[in-house]
């Protein structure tokens, strides 16, 4: 999986510490990205120790990778709830609201945050501001692209088509949609900016995650800064 922002080791400090918050009996949402990955990974090593879970992915390069490890899985349709979700952040800002959506994956990653009883946010310092500043992710249906692209420029934002890094196209995700990257600057607001996205047709998820997170581990060249 594709590495940004923080070191490794920033990232697996705080992976790890999530990975140990799951116990024995619980359903784990399994997130998207490099830092989720080592969660991964070392809830496949305890699975091999003797922890009993299953984890619900909430993409294909996380489902891949939790089966690789031996993660026994369900799909979101096969679960009630889930005990625990663990994913990363492209933006975490002081009270806990997020960006997410840099793998493309945010849809069913809030389907999946939102099912959680306790959501855990695993970062490097890279990805925490005083306020939310990067572009926000929006997933649309691909006829919708032009319409949703009108309405983010209406909202004052600046909407970009996200394309494939390595192949002549855009992006599709795990859904057969598209990805538009909206920048509108510092969000002094995302609760408010949040329900106008959702109200527009077209977008079939946002990357913000308002009020979602319960806690995040951030981890650091020493240790692991607890948020709460
Ligand atoms: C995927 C995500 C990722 O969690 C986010 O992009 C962070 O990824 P990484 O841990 O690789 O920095 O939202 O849709």
């Amino acid at each position: 999986m594709k590495t940004t922002g923080g070191s490794d080791d920033q990232k697996r400090r705080a992976a790890e510490r999530a990975a140990e918050l799951v116990s024995s009996g619980e359903t784990v949402g399994l997130g998207t990205g490099s830092t989720t990955a080592f969660a991964i990974r070392a809830l496949g090593r305890a699975v091999d120790g003797g922890l009993d879970v299953r984890g619900v992915p909430t993409s294909f390069a996380s489902r891949e990778l939790a089966r690789d490890v031996g993660i026994p899985l369900a799909s979101l349709d096969e679960v009630a709830s889930v005990d625990i979700a663990i994913d990363g952040a492209d933006r975490l800002d002081a009270d806990l609201n997020l960006i997410k959506g840099g793998g493309a994956a945010h849809a069913r990653e809030k389907i999946v945050a939102a099912a959680a009883s306790r959501f855990v946010v695993v970062a490097d310092p890279s990805k925490v501001a005083e306020t939310l500043d990067r572009s926000v992710p929006l997933e649309v249906l691909p006829d919708a692209r032009t319409v949703v692209a009108g309405a983010v420029e209406e909202l004052g934002g600046d909407p970009e088509l996200r394309r494939a890094e390595r192949k002549d196209g855009p992006v599709v995700t795990d859904n057969g949609n598209l990805v538009l990257d909206c920048e509108f600057g510092r969000i002094a607001d995302p609760a408010s900016l949040a329900a106008d996205l959702s109200a527009t047709p077209g977008v079939v998820e946002h990357g913000l995650f308002v009020g979602l997170a319960d806690e995040a581990y951030v981890g650091t060249d020493d240790g692991v800064d607890v948020r709460r």
